[in-house]
C-alpha cells in the first residue's frame, strides 16, 4: 500500500539515432539522466527512467542499403551496441523504446488518427528542393551554393502530397504555457529562444512523406509514412503503456523531466507540447536543454572521424571515472571541452588526490592509531562543529542544485566538503595527537570526524558513481549497515558505527601517468590528421596522390586476369568473400573484402584482375593467394573487370 502513495518521478533521455555506434557526447546524456533518476531513487521517489532508440527514415534505410542488409538487420546490430554500452556505463534505465517495436507504432499511428479526426492534421502538398540521386528533400537553407548539401548535386524544386500537423494553431496557447510555467523550459537562457522563436510565428509541420518507406504508415493512407517527430516523440508515452489500459501512463505521465541536447530544444518544447495539446494530453512538466561536449577542433563527428568512444575510455580508465567526469566537465546550460588530458588530470586530482587520499588517510589512520576500529566521539571543538556544519549545508545544496538539475555544481559541493575534510585534517594533524596520551579522545573525537565525513561524501557520490560506494563501505567495515549509506542517513552526523572495524585496501583511482596518455593521443592524432587529409583531398576534388614510382617499379606488381568459378561468404565475416579463381595455368584461392558489395552469385564469371604476386596472407584462417582490383570512394565499390574477353592469365600492364 504504502508504494502507492510514493511519489514519482519519469525521466527521459532522447532516443538515439542508431545510424551510427554511440560516442561520448550521447553518453553525457544517458550518464547525466541516470545520475538524476538514481538521486530521485535515493530520495525515495519511485522512478521510472526511459531510454531508446529512433530507428525509422531515409538516413537509416539509405545506410542499412549501403552495407546490403535490410533495414531492420541494420538497427538492431548497432542496437545491440547502444544497450551493451549502457551496461557497461550502469545505467538503470527502467525500459527501453525501439521505434521499430508494436507497442509504439500502436500508438503512434492512434495518435495520427485523433489529430486527423479532430482536424489537426490536413493533407496538402510539401513543396522543396528535391535531389533526384538522393531522393531527398532539402530546404533552401540547407542547400550548399544551391546544390545538394549531401552529394553536391544540382537540385530541382518540386512538390510532394504531404500531411501537415496545424501547429500554427497552439501558438498562443503554447506561449501562455511557457509563460505561467517558467518552470517548463530550463535553463532559463533557452526559454528565453524558444519564446523568441515562437514569437517569429509557427508554421504547420510537414509529418508524412512518400518518397521513402522506412516508417511507420499513416494508418488511413499507406502511400505514406508518418515523418520523424510524431513517430520520434511519441516514444515517451508509447512506452507507458497510453492508450491500452497501462497503469504506468496513469502513474507516470506527465513526465517530470525530459532531459535532452540543446539541438533539440525546439522538438521538445514546442513540436511535442503542440503534438500533446492536440491530442488533450497533459504537457510534459520540465524539458532540460544541455549544453554539448566538444572537441578542441569544434564538434564530434563520425565524418570527421574524430568521435572519442566511450567503450574504449571505460576500458582504459574504468566506468566511475568516465561518469565523473562527463557529470562534472558540462556546467549546466554551457558547452563543456573533452579532452583526454582534462580527463587524465580530473582523474589524478580529483579522484585520486582527493577523494583516494582522503579515504587512504582515513583508514590508515584509524588503523594505526586506534586499532583499526571506527572510535567513539566525545566532546566536540570549534573546528568538529564547523565541519559538522560544513557537512550538513553541503547536503543541502547539493539537494537545491539537484532541484535544478546542475548536476556538475552539485558534484562540485561535495568536493568542497571532500577538501575541506582534507583540510581538517591538516589543521587537527592527528599524527600529533596521537603522540601524547592524554590527548587520546581528542582524537578519537577527530578520526571519527574524518570517517564521518568521508561516509557523507560518499553517499552523496553514489548517483554519479554507482560503483565506489560499495567500495568505500567494506574499507570503512561497514558494508552490512545499509541504514547508513542512504541518503536519509545524511540528515543526521554521526550514523558512522563506533565500532566498526576497517579493511584498508588497493587505492580506489590509482594515478595516470599523463606522458603515456600523450604518447598514445599523438599517435592517434597523427592518424585522424591524416584521414582527415584524405578527405579534404576528396572533398576539395584534388587527388591527394601516393608517392612516385619509375616504371620499373610498377612491373614489380604482377596483374593478372583471373576468371571467378566460385565465390562464397566466410564464416562469421560480414564483409569477406572466398573467391575461386582460375588463372589459365593454376587456380587459386582469394579472400576478397567485397561482401558488403556483391553476392556471392554475382561474382561467379567475372574476369577481374588479381596481383598475383602479392605475398599470401591467412585471412580468416583461410590463405589468400593474392588481391583482386576494385575501386571505392564514399560508401561504394566496384571491382575492376575486363572490357573484352581476354583469357585467364593474361597479364594487365
Ligand atoms: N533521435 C533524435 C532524438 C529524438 S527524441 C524524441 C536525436 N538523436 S541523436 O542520436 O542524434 O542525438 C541524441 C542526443 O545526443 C541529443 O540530445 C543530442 O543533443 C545528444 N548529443 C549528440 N552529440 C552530443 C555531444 N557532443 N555532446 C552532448 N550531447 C550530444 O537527436
Amino acid at each position: 500500500m504504502a508504494e502507492n502513495k510514493r511519489k514519482t518521478y519519469y525521466i527521459t533521455t532522447p532516443i538515439y539515432y542508431p545510424s551510427d555506434k554511440l560516442h561520448i557526447g550521447h553518453a553525457y546524456t544517458t550518464v547525466a539522466a541516470d545520475s538524476m533518476a538514481r538521486y530521485k531513487r535515493m530520495r525515495g521517489y519511485d522512478v521510472w527512467f526511459l531510454t531508446g532508440a529512433d530507428e525509422h527514415g531515409q538516413k537509416i534505410e539509405r545506410k542499412a542499403k549501403s552495407v546490403g542488409k535490410t533495414p531492420k538487420e541494420y538497427v538492431d546490430e548497432i542496437v545491440a551496441g547502444f544497450i551493451h554500452l549502457w551496461d557497461k556505463l550502469q545505467i538503470s534505465n527502467d525500459d527501453f523504446i525501439r521505434t521499430t517495436e508494436e507497442r509504439h507504432q500502436r500508438v503512434v499511428q492512434n495518435i495520427f488518427q485523433k489529430l486527423y479526426d479532430n482536424g489537426d492534421i490536413y493533407k496538402s502538398e510539401y513543396e522543396g528542393w528535391y535531389c533526384t540521386p538522393c531522393e531527398t528533400f532539402w530546404t533552401e537553407k540547407q542547400l550548399v551554393d544551391k546544390c545538394c548539401p549531401d552529394c553536391g548535386r544540382g537540385v530541382e524544386l518540386l512538390k510532394e502530397e504531404s500531411y501537415f500537423f496545424r501547429m500554427s494553431k497552439y501558438q498562443d496557447r503554447l506561449l501562455e504555457h511557457i509563460k505561467n510555467n517558467p518552470d517548463f523550459i530550463q535553463p532559463t537562457s533557452r526559454m528565453n529562444e524558444m519564446i523568441s522563436f515562437i514569437e517569429r510565428g509557427l508554421e504547420d509541420l510537414c509529418v508524412s512523406r512518400t518518397t521513402f518507406k522506412w516508417g511507420i504508415p499513416v494508418p488511413f493512407d499507406e502511400k505514406h509514412v508518418i515523418y520523424v517527430w510524431i513517430d520520434a516523440l511519441t516514444n515517451y508515452i508509447s512506452a507507458l503503456g497510453y492508450g491500452s489500459g497501462d497503469e504506468k501512463y496513469e502513474k507516470y505521465w506527465p513526465a517530470d523531466l525530459h532531459l535532452v541536447g540543446k539541438d533539440i530544444m525546439r522538438f521538445h518544447t514546442i513540436i511535442w507540447p503542440a503534438i500533446l495539446m492536440a491530442a488533450g494530453l497533459e504537457l510534459p512538466k520540465k524539458v532540460f536543454g544541455h549544453g554539448w561536449l566538444m572537441l578542441a577542433e569544434g564538434k564530434m563527428s563520425k565524418s570527421k572521424g574524430n568521435v572519442v568512444d566511450p567503450l574504449e575510455l571505460i576500458d582504459k580508465y574504468g566506468v566511475d571515472a568516465i561518469r565523473y567526469y562527463l557529470v562534472r566537465e558540462i556546467p549546466t546550460g554551457a558547452d563543456g571541452h573533452y579532452s583526454e588530458e582534462a580527463l587524465v588530470e580530473r582523474i589524478n586530482t580529483d579522484l585520486a588526490n582527493d577523494f583516494g587520499n582522503l579515504l587512504s588517510r582515513t583508514t590508515a589512520m584509524i588503523n594505526k592509531f586506534n586499532g583499526g576500529l571506527v572510535p567513539i566521539p566525545s566532546e566536540e571543538e570549534a573546528i568538529d562543529s564547523e565541519l559538522r556544519e560544513f557537512a550538513r549545508e553541503t547536503v543541502n545544496n547539493v539537494e537545491n542544485l539537484m532541484e535544478d538539475f546542475e548536476l556538475s555544481n552539485a558534484v562540485g559541493e561535495i568536493w568542497k566538503l571532500v577538501n575541506r575534510t582534507n583540510k581538517y585534517i591538516e589543521e587537527t594533524a592527528p599524527w600529533t595527537l596521537a603522540r601524547d596520551p592524554e590527548k587520546k579522545s581528542r582524537l578519537e573525537t577527530v578520526l571519527y570526524y574524518m570517517a564521518e565525513a568521508l561516509r557523507i561524501c560518499t553517499v552523496m557520490c553514489t548517483p554519479f558513481m554507482p560503483g565506489l560506494p560499495p567500495k568505500v563501505w567494506k574499507q570503512l567495515g561497514i558494508e552490512n549497515n545499509a541504514e547508513v549509506h542512504t541518503w536519509d542517513s545524511l540528515q543526521k552526523w554521526g550514523a558512522l558505527p563506533s565500532g566498526a572495524r576497517i579493511n584498508r585496501g588497493e587505492p580506489l583511482f590509482p594515478r595516470i601517468d599523463l606522458k603515456k596518455i600523450d604518447q598514445q593521443q599523438d599517435k592517434r592524432a597523427s592518424k585522424v590528421e591524416k584521414d582527415q587529409k584524405v578527405q579534404r583531398a576528396a572533398h576539395d576534388n584534388v587527388l591527394n596522390l601516393e608517392e612516385e614510382i619509375t616504371i620499373e617499379e610498377f612491373s614489380k606488381v604482377d596483374l593478372r586476369v583471373a576468371e571467378v568459378i566460385k565465390a562464397e561468404k566466410v564464416k562469421n565475416a560480414d564483409k569477406l568473400l572466398k573467391l575461386e579463381v582460375d588463372l589459365g595455368a593454376e587456380k587459386r584461392t582469394v579472400v576478397a573484402g567485397i561482401a558488403e558489395y556483391y553476392k556471392p552469385e554475382e561474382m561467379v564469371g567475372k574476369k577481374i584482375v588479381l596481383v598475383a604476386n602479392l605475398k599470401p596472407a591467412k585471412i580468416r584462417g583461410i590463405t589468400s593467394q593474392g588481391m583482386i582490383l576494385a575501386a571505392s570512394k564514399g560508401d561504394k565499390l566496384g571491382v575492376i573487370t575486363l572490357e573484352r574477353d581476354i583469357p585467364a592469365g593474361a597479364r594487365v600492364k
